[in-house]
């Protein structure tokens, strides 16, 4: 089910992963649908809990509801505390990956094993402000990073430059690992990605980007759905 590793360097295997936020609720189903029909690699599934972040959005029946309207990868991304409790929920509702953030878990260790051993893929959240070395000692853990380029709650939000530079450190760590026998790790962004600015993301060691507004606004009169994620993608490749 899951899609071949990309490489940094080969932006033409960038997974793009449309966030379901920006999309239009009532007709959900059509639109997981049409984003898969577009070229869609993963459906970004935003959870808010109204305490960690402040908004409210989604659950595990949501999850299970779109479920099998797409065959790609749901990439569950939790903004909550505390987080374990929602990990089987969401492994039986058909989630995929699911990405948390650190400081809403008490005992990181523990949240990253509870979700592989539920069949999931898993990973950290860091948020702009988060140091990456929330990182360090779970490497072994981790199938993802998943880097803030906003500060989390809300679609619609700026890219905050200072991401490009805590990329290419990520990326850094990451290679380092790999180099000494450990397991590929993802590298996916979240925020503000536009077609203006996706070339630098890549460049500076993204292999997976989120995008939300930028998708489901996209003008019918551009081509819709296909028309931005061709657009996001033939950006990618100029880096
Ligand atoms: C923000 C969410 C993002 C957001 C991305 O808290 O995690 O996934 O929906 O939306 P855009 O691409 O509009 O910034
Ligand atoms: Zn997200």
């Amino acid at each position: 089910m899951f899609v071949s590793q990309a490489s940094p360097t080969m932006s033409r295997s960038l997974r793009i992963a449309p966030s379901i936020l920006s999309a239009d609720f009532a007709r959900l189903g059509e639109e997981v649908r049409a984003i898969e029909a577009a070229g869609a690699d993963l459906v970004h599934f935003d959870v808010m809990d109204n305490h960690y972040v402040p908004n409210l959005t989604i659950g595990p029946l949501v999850c299970e509801a779109i479920r099998p309207h797409v065959t790609i990868p749901i990439d569950v991304h939790l903004m909550v505390e505390p987080v374990d409790a929602l990990i089987p929920l969401f492994a039986k509702a058909g989630a995929n990956i699911i990405t948390f953030h650190p400081e809403a878990s008490r005992h990181v260790d523990r949240t990253l094993s509870l979700i592989r051993e539920h069949g999931c893929k898993a990973g950290l959240v860091l948020n702009p402000a988060t140091s990456v070395d929330w990182l360090d000692h779970v490497m072994d853990k981790l199938d993802i990073v998943l880097l803030m380029s906003v500060n989390p709650g809300f679609g619609g939000q700026k890219f905050i430059p200072a991401t490009l530079g805590k990329l290419r450190l990520v990326r850094q760590r990451i290679e380092a690992h790999k180099a000494r026998g450990g397991q590929p790790i993802w590298l996916e962004v979240d925020g503000g990605v536009k077609t203006d600015n996706i070339a630098d993301i890549v460049k500076a060691g993204a292999d997976t980007c989120v995008a939300g507004s930028a998708v489901f606004g996209a003008p019918d009169a551009d081509g819709g759905y296909h028309g931005i994620m061709r657009e996001l993608r033939s950006q990618a490749d100029a880096h």
